[in-house]
């Protein structure tokens, strides 16, 4: 068996995995956000230590598996969260999440000191969420801490040391930092120079399904773990999750509907230029690369939707009778800015709206407006990737939006591509389970482990008359934007 963690915004979960692929045991554990301020947001990673040993502590337990039989763990984080450690390697403050969007001042500042250069060496654009505005926030606002700071570690990275006792990460989530040159795979000494940053609080860098060390005595007796279990870097959520839809080469794209969303390709050129219009970070496989955009209220939408109007209903309840409701949703349009947006707007002020509001509309009207919304925000992205050459036919689709009928035809249909929905699906634990069975040795390639773990189960394919409606109104939806950006700004 493996086991895979992926360190999430709001949960980890647990998976363990045996040599077919199968999921035999499930456990996942909350934490909460710290939001001090609006903008904030926060989280102690104490929290994520405590909670994973309690869920692999579960996870043993609920499986009854030998800790013998457990070859190897690996990892999936969450991207861009920043936690500094000082000289004893212990937290000099709560980490700041991705989702944190306090540093509009610093990625100016990065932009103006770096000019056209930061795009050269990473490939990306600086955006509020990414680590090195973080780094920067701390080192202006809490000088202090940040004299004291040694090394910094993305958060799957601490949750291992604390495991194994090891400082490194992996390059697919070191390119998250902004301080990464994506494509000659090394800490960029150049931005560090320009922005005053010590270059040794860069951890050392390895490939994902390295071997980094083995389980702590401590951990192994909170969790009935076997000491010297064998720990696999493992990558950044975005890169497993992809690894966990077998997203390993280029010709299929990946559509992750989560809190956010998700539009993801394979890439293997390093001089594969975007011009920033998405992000392009190291993926998880070593020596490749993906193209990746992001909608930052996907699944939110719904979840805010439903919390807002409907409290009492559940998910199923919210979605009875979407189907019956033609494309279009009845002329209703939902923009889902609720917080801002990624691609390709990279805008953290705008804000959504509902268009073409009508007296006879009902609840099922405006859950499929919001569906729409998402998945329209989801294909500017589609859009960016075609513009620049990409082929984009065959869409695996996986997390909320894969869970619905109506809303994997209507992926079809708006993106105009074959969308397929896999038979079992656990995003980027699975990934992460994989980057350890693939570093155990239980397989020649990472492409060999997802022949035989990953199985899709059915297929979507668009149909004329809703893709026509649907182009017609996503040529009214990429105005929006523009149109209700100065009530926001
Ligand atoms: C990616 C991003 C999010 C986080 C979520 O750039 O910010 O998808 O990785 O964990």
């Amino acid at each position: 068996y493996v086991i895979g963690i992926d360190l999430g915004t709001s949960s980890v979960k647990t998976i363990l995995v045996n040599q077919r692929g199968e999921v035999c045991a499930e456990v996942s554990k909350n934490y909460p956000l710290i939001q001090m301020k609006s903008g904030y947001s926060e989280q102690d990673p104490e929290e994520w230590v405590g909670q994973t040993v309690s869920a692999l502590s579960e996870l043993l337990s609920l499986s009854r598996v030998n800790p013998a039989d457990i070859e190897g763990i690996s990892y999936s984080g969450q991207m861009h969260g920043l936690v500094l450690l000082d000289d004893h390697h212990q937290v000099l403050r709560p980490a700041i999440l991705w989702n944190d969007t306090r540093t509009t001042a610093q990625c100016t500042a990065i932009a103006e000191a770096l000019g056209e250069d930061l795009l050269r060496i990473t490939k990306n654009r600086p955006l509020e969420g990414f680590t090195l505005p973080k780094i920067l926030w701390v080192k202006e606002h809490e000088p202090e801490i940040f004299k004291k700071a040694r090394v910094f570690l993305l958060p799957k990275d601490y949750l291992r040391f604390r495991m194994t006792g090891v400082i490194c990460s992996d390059f697919s989530d070191a390119a998250g930092t902004l301080l990464l040159d994506v494509a000659e795979r090394k800490w960029s000494a150049e931005i560090c120079r320009q922005l005053g940053i010590p270059p040794e609080i860069c951890p050392p860098l390895v490939e994902s399904h390295e071997f980094v060390g083995t389980l702590l005595p401590e951990i192994a007796q909170l969790t009935g773990l076997r000491r010297g279990t064998n720990v696999f870097a493992g990558g950044a959520d975005n890169a497993c999750g992809a690894v966990g839809a077998g997203i390993l080469s280029p010709g299929i794209t990946l559509c992750s509907i989560g809190t956010s969303g998700v539009i993801l390709s394979h890439e293997d050129q390093k001089e594969r230029d975007f011009k920033g219009k998405v992000h392009f970070f190291n993926h998880a496989k070593a020596g490749s690369f993906y193209a990746m955009g992001v909608t930052l209220s996907a699944g939110y939408s719904l979840s805010w939707f439903k919390e807002t109007f409907f409290q009492n209903e559940t998910f199923e309840g919210l979605l009875q009778g979407v189907n019956e409701v033609p494309p279009g949703s009845g002329g209703l349009l939902f923009a889902p800015y609720l917080f801002g947006e990624r691609t390709p707007h990279a805008d953290s002020a705008i804000r959504g709206s509902f268009i073409g509001v009508d007296a006879a509309h009902r609840k099922e009207n405006f859950v499929r407006a919001v569906m729409e919304g998402i998945t329209f925000s989801l294909h500017e992205t589609i859009r960016i990737f075609r513009s620049e050459g990409k082929a984009i036919d065959r869409i695996i689709s996986i997390g909320g939006g894969a869970k619905n009928q109506c809303w994997l035809q209507m992926q079809a249909d708006i993106f105009g591509a074959e969308v397929i929905k896999l038979e079992s699906e656990q995003g980027p634990a699975l990934g992460a389970a994989m980057l350890a069975a693939f570093g155990c040795g239980w397989f020649a390639s990472l492409e060999e482990c997802a022949e035989q773990f990953i199985r899709p189960s059915s297929a979507f394919y668009p149909q004329s008359e809703a893709v026509k409606k649907y182009q017609a109104l996503f040529e009214i939806y990429q105005e929006i934007y523009a149109k209700t950006k100065g009530i926001c700004h």
